[in-house]
């Protein structure tokens, strides 16, 4: 399966935003193109106050003039609808189109993404705007792909205007039924919140302390359904003048959208992605983002909108990417099922607010490092022809539900957590280990996967519990990670036990919640910067005389697990089925931030691990933190704690060895990553060094020479091995 237009090598190219420069520039950008290789550029971004200087006054020649210039040579178009930036006249003719925050500020014209998303003349131009286009643009044979708004939600995800509240109040009575139905709901009878009428209720504007938790996470949907709403209203236009797949640029695990929610109105997933260069861990960001398009684009190719070829200008300090660190990342992407990579953006500006952000055309031209990189990285891009539409099979799959975070971000407490944050750290583990992972949603069918990894689902599903035991039953290991299971999906604590529907498969419930361990907070739980050391906590004890014989198990950094160790080491030499790299188990097992006490419901419940008897969770000594269950042809597996890095490959290696679960490549050299996509097997060396590879053979796509059996890759670089 290839993008909807079929290229026949993964896209490259960039934003182009040429309102910036005359025309002469245009002619020259061209030519550049073509030289490094450029097939496909993101066209008016940011053009609304070129498209329609005046409200109702279209000017679509120049851009005619321009998507013409680009087929003629070669270069197709993803025309974007030009709505991330509304012009200064909707702002000076229609104020109440500025967002509100929550403390009732109106946000100002000047910047960009000024706009609320429910006002109504906002959608209407901008649906308006939308259907001109595709009007004029919609059967243009340059014209591929249809680039509506950009980045919702990226700098106004919520807005609390007059309007947003009224929709709010609409969208509440349609969901709950009547003002009785939303105060059972939200619990407004603790707190003397109850509501008598409907425009009683208000979006969740500054409040002296904590916002009602019903009403944070429907605010939280709502707003997920207004800016979604936006996207809608565009894509209707289009549909109605053109057939050209529509897409929006997607960022990463952003929390405030569903992205699972709006791939569903997507022809093509695209994403933006950043990762921070001077993060020993970037890659991994990389692969994580990557993994998670790959499922938001239920297998179908996905491609990179955005990245950058150096430094961005929007952190405070913008290191730039080292020499070959933006093509290695390319080529990640493209391992893990990218079909592309596009850049922000073409030329980079030399006015307004990103000129000292990189761009393909740096402002030294073609003199620069990195003009020469970006045209290496086209060349190398057009030879990976045969990878496009390459498919990419996973064993193992991370669930993530943005229902859960959002729950999990309205709840006050149990504790200040992030599942999206469970869910990365996992996914780490993962491919620190060389182990391709899917990440999919709670609706996934589990059975496709060996391992299946649960990290903090906070609601419990019924239908999900459900799908997880067929899976179990018929082969899968399935690992739960606490907190799963706390609430329904209308955030109702659960009574009687955490862990709802999967107590059963599980075999174990919790009964209490425990720990709350400093770990790695920099403040403590209630908000209050943690300024204690140790060193200042012995002087201090000196004095007192009091509180120094209290002991504070929650205040310890980590809750050692006890183990036994032989036992688990003959577990895993009995069930490693090759030597894959085995870690040591010495350093011990570890958990933190949080513990629970967790109670057999099922009598064939094996205990892996316990807390032990020193450190946070001291006070359930020797109760049960890693817990396996074999049902069927798997096992349902449940750890009562937010394992670290180390006890998460520990853990994970133990699953492995179960699920018989390997990496694409053994014995590979630290710091180089491998990934199988289809017929080819990417070779990704991440590290400062010189990797000598044995075993490989094939010929190697980038280099176009042939390995027998001995590879060379140099520091940042990497090789795309044909298998056919
Ligand atoms: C993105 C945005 C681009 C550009 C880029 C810079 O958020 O879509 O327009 O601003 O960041 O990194
Ligand atoms: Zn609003």
């Amino acid at each position: 399966m290839t993008l909807p237009f079929a290229p026949k090598t993964p896209v490259y190219g960039g934003d182009y935003n040429p309102e910036q420069w005359d025309a002469g520039t245009v002619d020259e950008d061209i030519r550049l193109m073509r030289e490094a290789g450029v097939n496909l550029v993101s066209l008016g971004i940011f053009s609304w106050a070129r498209m329609e200087p005046e409200e109702g006054r279209y000017e679509l020649d120049w851009l005619a003039e321009l998507i013409d210039k680009l087929y003629a040579n070669g270069i197709m178009v993803d025309l974007a609808t030009g709505t991330a930036s509304p012009p200064a006249w909707m702002a000076e003719k229609h104020p109440e189109t500025l967002p509100v925050t929550a403390e009732g500020i109106r946000f100002g014209f000047g910047s960009r993404q000024q706009y609320c998303p429910s006002s109504p003349l906002y959608r209407r131009k901008a649906a308006e705007l939308a259907g001109e286009l595709a009007q004029r643009f919609g059967a243009h044979p340059g014209v591929v792909l249809w680039h509506i708004g950009n980045e919702y939600g990226c700098h106004i995800h919520e807005c609390f205007c007059e309007e947003c509240a009224a929709q709010f109040r609409i969208w509440l009575l349609e969901k709950h039924g009547s003002v009785d139905g939303i105060n059972k709901v939200w619990g407004t009878d603790f707190w003397s919140q109850r509501y008598g009428t409907i425009d009683q209720i208000t979006p969740p504007r500054a409040m002296p302390t904590f916002s009602n938790p019903g009403q944070m996470l429907d605010w939280r949907r709502f707003c997920n359904h207004q800016i979604l709403g936006c996207l809608l209203g565009e894509r209707e236009q289009i549909r109605k003048y053109s057939d050209r797949p529509v897409t929006t640029n997607f960022m990463g695990a952003f929390r405030w959208l569903d992205y699972r929610e709006w791939a569903r109105y997507m022809d093509v997933i695209t994403d933006d992605s950043y990762p921070e260069p001077s993060d020993p861990a970037s890659a991994c960001e990389v692969a994580w983002q990557a993994d998670l398009m790959r499922g938001l684009a239920g297998g179908k190719p996905w491609f990179l909108m955005e990245q950058t070829t150096s430094e961005v200008q929007w952190r405070t300090r913008n290191a730039s990417k080292r020499p070959g660190q933006y093509a290695l990342w390319s080529l990640e992407r493209l391992a893990h099922g990218a079909d592309g990579v596009l850049q922000f953006q073409w030329r980079q500006s030399i006015r307004g607010s990103e000129t000292f952000h990189a761009g393909m055309v740096p402002h030294a031209g073609k003199k620069s490092a990195t003009w020469h990189e970006v045209v290496e990285l086209g060349s190398t891009l057009q030879k990976l022809g045969p990878v496009v539409g390459a498919p990419q099979e996973a064993n193992v799959a991370i669930v993530l539900d943005w229902e859960s975070e959002w729950a999990t971000m309205s709840a006050v407490g149990p504790q200040d957590w992030s599942h999206f944050r469970l869910a990365r750290e996992w996914h780490r583990t993962l491919w620190e280990q060389g182990i391709t992972t899917d990440i999919v949603g709670t609706d996934a069918d589990l059975s496709r996967y060996t391992v299946v990894i649960v990290p903090g689902v906070l609601i419990d599903y019924r239908e999900f519990a459900q799908r997880a035991s067929r899976a179990v039953e018929r082969g899968t290991q399935l690992l739960v990670v606490t907190p799963t299971g706390l609430v329904t999906p209308e955030l109702e604590a659960l009574q009687g036990g955490y862990l709802g529907s999967l107590q059963a498969l599980l075999g174990v419930s919790v009964t209490d919640l425990y720990g709350l361990t400093a770990g790695v907070y920099e403040h403590d739980p209630m908000g209050v910067p943690r300024v204690h050391t140790e060193e200042s906590d012995a002087r201090d004890n000196l004095v007192n005389r009091l509180s120094r014989a209290v002991e504070v198990p929650g205040a310890a950094h980590s809750m050692p697990l006890a183990i036994d160790r032989d036992e688990l080491e003959r577990a895993r030499d009995r069930l490693m089925a090759v030597d894959s790299p085995k870690v040591s188990l010495r350093p011990g097992l570890r958990g933190q931030l949080w513990g629970e006490r967790v109670a057999m419901v099922q009598p064939d419940v094996e205990v892996f691990a316990t807390f032990a008897a020193s450190g946070g969770a001291i006070d359930v000594a020797g109760l049960p933190a890693l817990t396996r269950r074999a049902v069927g042809a798997g096992a349902a597996w449940y750890l009562a704690t937010d394992a670290d890095g180390f006890t998460r490959a520990v853990i994970w290696q133990l699953l492995a060895a179960y699920a018989r679960v390997h990496p694409a490549f053994a014995g590979l050299p630290d710091g180089v990553e491998a990934q199988e996509r289809g017929d080819f097997l990417f070779l990704l060396n991440h590290s400062d060094r010189v990797a000598e590879l044995a075993g490989i053979m094939g010929k190697d796509l980038v280099s176009g020479g042939e390995a027998t059996g001995h590879l060379v890759l140099p520091p940042r670089s990497g090789a795309v091995i044909d298998r056919r």
